[in-house]
């Protein structure tokens, strides 16, 4: 199997894994892949359950639709990440229902909405989680927004509407959105209690040790 068809069914796989554990409903959430000459995106009005190998979108490396499906309407949310990072080998955008709870408060700390609580949110996500303003789904001006992030930010929190994730690969992506989603849940259900966050020094030791 070439490289590109063993992406596509990894897409297909991934995307429907989430799907089958709520990570994402209806239509919602589009996901990415970046090739040697273009790029792989689920097409828009897809759902994440029932992708098809063959019909996801294919992308030229100047992000025109050369074949497939019609491609998500968030190709430049995806061209942010892209194009801020040339480490980012995919990227996934969920509406999951944890972290966009935490998009949608109005008292979180714009510059890091979720404390690190655990090692993994901090290994997976990296540390930093900037809150990018509300924009309507599709809204072009968003990517501007989102690129003045992803320079220092491997994933954001768009407000009101949900996590994107880049990793180096797409099972990292796929990991750090699991993992952004399971630490925005933990964030909630603590958020009235007192709680430990990790102290400087052990996030600091988690950077230098994981990356
Ligand atoms: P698309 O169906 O165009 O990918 O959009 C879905 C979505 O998640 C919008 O935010």
């Amino acid at each position: 199997m070439s490289d590109e068809a063993a992406l596509r069914e990894a897409i297909c796989t991934l995307a429907a894994s989430l799907f089958a554990r709520g990570f994402s409903v209806g239509s919602a959430g589009n996901i990415s892949v970046r090739l040697a000459d273009g790029f792989l995106i689920t097409p828009t009005n897809s759902c994440l359950g029932r992708l098809d190998p063959a019909r996801l979108a294919r992308l030229d490396a100047g992000y025109r639709h050369v074949g497939g499906d019609k491609p998500s309407k968030e190709v430049f949310m995806h061209r942010a990440f892209y194009a801020a990072r040339p480490d980012a080998q995919a990227v996934v955008h969920l509406h999951s229902t944890w972290a966009t709870a935490v998009a949608c408060l109005d008292d979180i700390d714009p510059r890091a909405p979720i404390p690190p609580l655990t090692p993994y949110f901090v290994m997976r996500i990296g540390g930093a989680l900037p809150l990018v303003p509300y924009y309507r789904p599709g809204d072009p001006a968003m990517e501007p927004a989102i690129a003045a992030e992803a320079r220092t930010a491997r994933a954001v929190l768009l407000a009101n509407h949900g996590p994107v994730v880049s990793g180096g690969s797409l099972t990292d992506a796929v990991y750090a959105a699991e993992e952004l989603e399971e630490a925005a849940k933990l964030f909630m259900l603590l958020r009235r209690e007192r709680v430990r966050h990790l102290s400087a020094d052990q996030v600091a030791e988690l950077r230098r040790t994981f990356g």
